[in-house]
């Protein structure tokens, strides 16, 4: 969600009114996607790197924060959207904290969508705490280094229990990944696109899934391999193509597809 500043700037506004924007935007792409049977939304509110901004800048964000947990939480409800955290909650502010805390309570029966804020979140930060705590459970005896596979590296990041990225969008033109879902983007279709993020509204969104829509996605296999298997299912969360395994679903259900 990039380019709060710039839409404030290029209408006289403050950054921080532009943030105050930017959570607009938000609550309509949470509608959107939710009217659009999207099961995961997750949205990359603030980076590690972020802390680094100015302080006044910094203490608004959590403000707006709070808020946006608070006054969200019964729409989120109604909209049987569940609501978590991935990256450092720890990190935030007591008072932020636990405003996002009770909004994950309120919403945590909530079946029809989950949406995932990435706070105090960092790509590479998570792929490391998962490989230090997998190293923890080898030398404790608890793994084996031969047992540990894609699935043991997922469970351990913080987005254990959500599936790969299919489509990451980024406004504000950059064309950047910046520290986001590093390990979870390894076959993401990439959306940027120019309009800031205070402007990006339900048509904005249905334009990136409109070009996800037209989008072949072929995991690595050729384009007549998807072809004849009408379907491709993704590879499951950390269920990577082993070369030596021959049963690997992808590729037989491609090639069992084009031999009949
Ligand atoms: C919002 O946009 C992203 C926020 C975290 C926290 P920016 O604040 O990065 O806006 P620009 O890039 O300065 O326009
Ligand atoms: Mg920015």
């Amino acid at each position: 969600m990039d380019g709060n500043g710039r839409w404030a700037q290029a209408n006289g506004l403050s950054r921080l009114e532009g943030h105050a924007e930017g959570a607009r935007a938000v609550r309509e792409a949470v509608r959107t996607c939710r009217k659009e049977g999207v099961q995961f939304l997750t949205l990359y509110a603030f980076s590690v790197a972020n802390w680094g901004r100015p302080r006044t800048e910094v203490r608004a964000l959590m403000n707006l924060l709070l808020d946006f947990a608070e006054r969200e939480k019964v729409e989120l409800r109604d909209q049987d959207v569940k609501l978590q955290v991935i990256g450092d909650a720890d990190e935030l502010p007591l008072a932020t904290r636990q405003a996002v805390q009770s909004a994950i309570s309120y919403t945590s029966q909530c079946q029809g969508m989950t949406l995932s804020l990435a706070l105090s979140y960092g790509g590479r930060a998570d792929i490391v705490s998962a490989a230090r705590a997998i190293a923890l459970r080898v030398q404790s005896g608890q793994l084996l280094p031969e047992e540990v596979t894609e699935q043991t590296f997922q469970s351990a990041l913080s987005t254990h229990g959500l599936p790969p990225v299919d489509l990451l969008i980024r406004t504000g033109g950059e064309r950047r990944v910046s520290d986001f879902l590093l390990y979870e983007s390894a076959y993401a279709e990439l959306y940027f696109l120019p309009i800031m993020w205070p402007d990006f509204n339900s048509k904005a969104l249905r334009d990136a899934f409109a070009f996800f829509s037209g989008r072949e996605r072929r995991f690595g296999l050729t384009s007549e391999q998807v072809q004849a298997a009408g379907t491709v299912v993704p590879l499951k969360a950390g269920h990577g193509f082993d070369p030596h395994d021959a049963s690997n679903s992808l590729l037989a259900s491609a090639e069992s597809a084009s031999a009949e």
